[in-house]
């Protein structure tokens, strides 16, 4: 059974939302290399964080989504809008972050020794298409140096307050795939301690072969070593995750989700493919945003279908309003953005928000 076919259609691209000064930031940013904003982005959401003016202004330029409270679990979450996990790799505006009313935050790809990742460019915008591409190939400073920076933030945040903090890993690119659970292991050993939740990531098209690790044996065995490190660290179980690819083979997908033991799924990661309107021949890497929002939404329509009673993170093409209802219609229980942060900015986090807090008040 092949995946679904990408989105067919034209990206209509939507207005930036927000107040005035952030649509200007949002829109002098593009003016620059993709990564190099990212890090202003964050360095600006580091600084908002730090100081008393950020802390005071960010909430009242951005309001957060209204409470729309979720139990997974002994997880309580506040909302159903997340940040997914490769926006703030190495945890450096954990507190800004917090400031724009997230549910939960996905920190990470952490892997357990620092690394570089892939030469640089690695990210591409193809605004036109709604979509990015990036080959980042997880650079990292390594579980120590986060873990020491999520002890300093949970001083202020402690463990279960708003947002949730999911902590995703990932195996060293140098890590053959035979010891890759042993990677896994000695990273929930060193973040379990600060995280409300883990997500293992086996779903990266940037690192050579990890996506072979999306087979039942290897889950099966990555799950186990990473719960018991987890456990001997932390002192307490804590929930685990599996964020998987939008390019999975229908068959395998189910046979995977049958005989998962994870207590969630994120769905899913960037995909490979290309739609057609975008050059076979463009940037390798792993495509994101409008173009994977039907193929993301058709994986978590099989995995629900199938009976599978696991929740399920929407990740992939969440870029408005519109794809975020559509998925929690769909029997997701949360919804994360990335690239629709890129194209419609920060208060989109409000925007999404609402729209999903109004389609619920319509069923009350
Ligand atoms: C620049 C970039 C870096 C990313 N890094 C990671 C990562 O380190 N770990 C991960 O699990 N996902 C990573 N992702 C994937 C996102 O978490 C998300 O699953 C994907 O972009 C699909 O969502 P979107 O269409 O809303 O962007 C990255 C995405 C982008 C655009």
């Amino acid at each position: 059974m092949n995946p679904t076919p990408l989105a067919s259609e034209i990206y209509r691209p939507a207005p930036l939302a927000g107040p005035v000064l952030l649509r200007a930031l949002t829109l002098g940013l593009r003016l620059l290399p993709p990564e190099l904003a990212h890090h202003l982005a964050l360095a600006a959401l580091a600084l908002a964080g730090r100081v008393h003016l950020g802390r005071l202004l960010l909430p009242r330029l951005l309001p957060p989504p209204p409470p729309m409270p979720l139990q997974l679990g002994d997880l309580m979450f506040i909302n159903r809008v997340g940040l997914a996990a490769g926006y703030d790799k190495n945890a450096v505006a954990l507190e800004g972050l917090a400031l724009l009313g997230f549910g939960h935050i996905e920190v990470g790809t952490i892997t357990p020794q620092p690394q570089p990742g892939n030469q640089k460019p690695r990210v591409f915008r193809r605004l036109r298409q709604g979509a990015l591409i990036n080959r980042m190939g997880f650079p990292s400073l390594g579980a120590a140096v986060v873990a020491r920076r999520l002890q300093r933030y949970r001083l202020g945040h402690p463990l279960g307050t708003p947002p949730l903090l999911a902590v995703n890993i990932g195996k060293n690119k140098q890590t053959p795939l035979a010891e890759a659970a042993s990677d896994y292991a000695l990273a929930a050993t060193q973040l379990a301690p600060y995280a409300d939740l883990l997500v293992i990531n086996v779903s990266s098209p940037n690192t050579p072969e990890l996506r072979a690790l999306q087979t039942p044996e290897h889950l099966a065995r990555i799950l186990q070593a990473t719960r018991v490190a987890a456990r001997t660290a932390a002192g307490r179980d804590l929930p685990v995750w599996v964020k998987l690819a939008p390019d999975l083979d229908g068959d395998d997908l189910s046979i995977i989700v049958k005989q998962l033991c994870a207590d969630g799924l994120v769905l899913t990661n960037t995909t490979v493919a290309r739609p057609t309107e975008l050059d076979r021949g463009d940037q390798a890497g792993g495509l994101s945003g409008w173009p994977l929002a039907q193929r993301a939404l058709a994986v978590q329509s099989q995995v629900i279908n199938q009976g599978c009673n696991l929740p399920v993170i929407a990740s992939g093409g969440v870029v408005g309003p519109v794809q975020a209802v559509e998925r929690l219609r769909g029997g997701a229980s949360l919804v994360q953005l990335w690239t629709g942060l890129v194209l419609r900015g920060p208060a989109l986090i409000g925007l999404v928000g609402r729209a999903l807090a109004d389609v619920e008040g319509q069923h009350d």
